[in-house]
């Protein structure tokens, strides 16, 4: 069972670095492995304004380090993406670097998915739940399995060492790693079906029509009573 922390904080020893080391020590004392990416130990340039993300069919020409780090997480069973709270959003770092693994590399063949997710989000006070929402579609788009452990982990606190304060940020921490590695066992488990029952990463991709698409046809009557398109709505409120 191996973990790998994705950190985007730019603060070396602060709160996220604390409590992705805790979580790392907890999945340690269960027995598994971990490995942590600090990103702002790594090149990371933005998207450029070539803007052809949506009909390039190659991976992005920016040179950086995103192809790498996406190595190392392929190698994991479980991604803990952990950042702080910046401008009542996401820090810049975890934000540059969604945007640039994301149109640069994921979206061709999906490689991080069936891979058990989790999220973490420090911060003094405020939009916590905006930034846990943003990392959540983020990883769901990537179709990483996202298990259920109770309360998101977010930490409430600004100075250093104000996190690991936070005694129900810690419960949920610890609650989402127990439950990420139960489900990390059970997936890796070949005679429980596990993961190799599930599609390999290449096989489904959100751009392609859903395979289960035909099993309500164009013609069924619950599509055949839907109101008219937006042309005929418009005109009528012009009547
Ligand atoms: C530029 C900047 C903007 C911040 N904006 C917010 C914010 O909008 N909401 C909040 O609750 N905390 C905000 N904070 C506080 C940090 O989220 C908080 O100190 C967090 O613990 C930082 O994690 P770190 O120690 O890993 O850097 C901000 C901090 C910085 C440096």
């Amino acid at each position: 069972m191996r973990f790998t922390f994705i950190s985007g904080s730019e603060r070396a020893g602060g709160n996220t670095d604390m409590v992705v080391d805790y979580a790392a020590e907890v999945v340690h004392r269960l027995g598994g492995e971990t490995d942590i990416i600090s990103l702002r130990e790594f090149r990371i340039n933005p998207c450029s304004p070539c803007g052809d993300c949506n009909i390039r069919t190659t991976p992005c020409a920016i040179e950086d380090d995103v192809p790498n780090l996406l190595d190392r997480m392929v190698q994991a069973d479980a991604l803990v993406y952990a950042a702080p709270v910046h401008g009542f959003g996401l820090s810049h770092l975890m934000q540059i670097f969604l945007e640039r693994a994301g149109v640069g590399y994921l979206r061709f063949d999906r490689p991080l998915a069936n891979k058990l997710a989790g999220v973490v989000v420090t911060g003094r006070r405020y939009s916590h739940s905006d930034v846990h929402a943003q990392i959540m579609n983020n990883l769901l788009l990537n179709r990483t399995i996202l298990v259920g452990s109770g309360y998101p982990v977010t930490f409430t606190g600004g100075a250093p060492g104000d996190a690991l304060r936070d005694q129900e940020g810690l419960d949920a921490l610890c609650s989402m790693i127990d439950r990420m590695a139960e489900f990390a066992q059970l997936l890796g488990t070949p005679s429980a079906g596990g993961r190799k029952a599930l599609p390999a990463p290449a096989e489904r991709n959100e751009r392609e029509t859903s395979r289960l698409r035909h099993l309500v046809p164009p013609t069924s009557n619950l599509i055949a009573r839907a109101p008219e398109a937006n042309g005929a709505n418009v005109a009528t409120a012009q009547e």
